[in-house]
């Protein structure tokens, strides 16, 4: 119990990213925008590989002092479908919510054709359509080609 709660130090104020399925941690900070050049910013703790029932093994993000936008839970729940978003204020969770994806993702992820137009200097925001949640499967609105692996990588 001890080293379970040096583990899980809480937090005053923030955000915390539970469930995240294991390995996907360092694509939520990338998603976040939290890197070494970010420097002098949040305090950010991440713990990876830990023991889940539900998961096996699962990451956790904590980044304090900071609310998450709607875009930036958007793409979590790309990466990480199930994964918990729980909003820290003094010390208590005042709000739960699991992530969930839209039905259209628009502006988040390019298409992995680079013949698409969305690929093209033409001013078009690519679109997503989600097929499927669990596991993400994702078709291009404009070229209809699908999108199922390496999602992280085709962020925008
Ligand atoms: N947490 C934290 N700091 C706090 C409060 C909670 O870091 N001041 C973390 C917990 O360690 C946990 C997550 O936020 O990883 C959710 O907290 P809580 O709802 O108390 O935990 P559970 O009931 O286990 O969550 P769930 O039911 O979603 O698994
Ligand atoms: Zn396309």
């Amino acid at each position: 119990m001890a080293e379970k709660e040096l583990k899980v130090r809480p937090i005053r104020n923030g955000t915390v990213i539970d469930h995240i399925p294991g390995g996907q941690a360092l694509n939520v900070l990338k998603i976040l925008g939290i890197s070494r050049t970010t420097g002098a910013g949040a305090t950010v703790s991440v713990l990876m590989n830990v023991d889940s029932p539900k998961l096996g093994k699962k990451d956790i993000v904590k980044v304090e002092d900071r609310e998450l936008l709607s875009e930036e839970v958007d793409k979590i729940a790309l990466i990480a479908p199930g994964a918990t978003i729980n909003i820290v204020r003094d010390f208590e969770v005042a709000e739960k919510y699991v992530v969930d994806l839209p039905d259209l993702i628009v502006g988040v992820v390019r298409c992995q054709n680079p013949n698409c137009i969305s690929n093209s200097s033409e001013p078009i925001r690519p679109q997503m359509q989600v097929r499927e949640k669990r596991p993400v499967q994702l078709r291009c609105m404009y070229c209809d080609l699908p999108l199922t692996e390496r999602i992280a990588d085709f962020l925008i």
